[in-house]
């Protein structure tokens, strides 16, 4: 495995990969969930490169870049142990050397949710995104569906601008009790932990009321929040129900709907989202 840590160190090891190239782009903090998705790239492209880099414009002033994990020798044990062959590791003056001016900000399903509430954050992944799938010219790029509206604005994205790459995504990671693998689960107090798989129950409760007949998409949505409301410590965000594609908000589950969680936890905050139909969710 090779970790480069510049754009021209990337591009010379580039030359030397066979294609197809899969990227798996990630800011590091490894866990089940991103190597699900090594493993799934390594079993489709001929060769795998990783991005590993904590990007500073998603993050809003408040938030925690500067505590973001970032256990880089054991990322690197973990991705070389999944299969990755090239590594891209960057600065934060690599990737934004003084002067840089140029965003890519999206509209349609970056608009809501977590684009109302994290202001900014869709700019900053659509940004770096398109410069990684510029520097690492990847055919296929992976990405979970943990982060179900980050998926629909990069597909977006892609689709604008034209960018010569098919994005796969892929399903979510879960500990055995439902909670969603996540770098920021490290946040959870001993005392939290066990509260925090709220949010997959409540996304069950709302797929066992779609699978029971039920259309009307704010009884669904309260039903969800019923379990949320219940839980010790738990404050809603939001609490959504869907069009998967363009994320934009439902009144009937008449097809294809995604149900999308923000909740916090004492003071950390956690998304998680399900289908809730299971035909044809894109
Ligand atoms: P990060 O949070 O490190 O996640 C990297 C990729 O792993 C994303 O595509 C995310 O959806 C996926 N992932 C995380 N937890 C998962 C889980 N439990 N199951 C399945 N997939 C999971 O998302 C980012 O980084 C950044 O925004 C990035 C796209 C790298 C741009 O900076």
């Amino acid at each position: 495995m090779k970790v480069c840590r510049t754009v021209a160190d990337f591009r010379a090891a580039r030359a030397g990969a066979t294609a197809p190239l899969g990227l798996v782009p990630t800011m590091g903090a490894l866990h089940e969930g991103h190597l699900s998705l090594v493993r799934r790239a390594r079993g489709e492209c001929a060769s795998v490169a990783m991005s590993i880099f904590v990007n500073p414009t998603q993050f809003g002033p408040h938030e925690d870049f500067t505590r973001y994990p970032r256990p880089i020798e054991r990322d690197h044990a973990l991705a070389e142990a999944a299969g990755v062959d090239l590594v891209f590791n960057p600065s934060v003056e690599e990737m934004y050397p003084a002067g840089f001016a140029t965003y890519v900000d999206g509209g349609g399903p970056a608009l809501r949710w977590e684009g109302e509430r994290r202001l900014g954050h869709f700019r900053g992944v659509a940004t770096v995104v398109t410069k990684l799938f510029t520097v690492i010219a990847p055919q296929r790029a992976y990405f979970g569906e943990k982060d179900y509206q980050q998926l629909q604005v990069v597909r977006r994205l892609v689709a604008d601008l034209n960018l010569p790459v098919e994005i796969a995504g892929c399903p979510v990671v879960r500990e055995p009790d439902g909670l969603a693998l996540s770098s920021r689960n490290v946040y959870l107090a001993p005392d939290e932990r066990p509260h925090a798989t709220a949010l997959y129950r409540a996304l069950t409760t709302g797929r066992k009321c779609v699978a029971a007949g039920e259309r009307d998409a704010a009884a669904v949505r309260r039903a969800m929040e019923t379990v949320l409301i219940s839980t010790p410590g738990a404050t809603i965000d939001y609490v959504a129900v869907v069009d998967p594609v363009t994320l934009e908000p439902l009144e009937r589950v008449d097809g294809p709907a995604r149900a999308l969680i923000a909740a916090r936890l004492g003071l950390v905050r956690l998304i998680d989202n399900a289908p809730l139909v299971d035909l044809n969710q894109g």
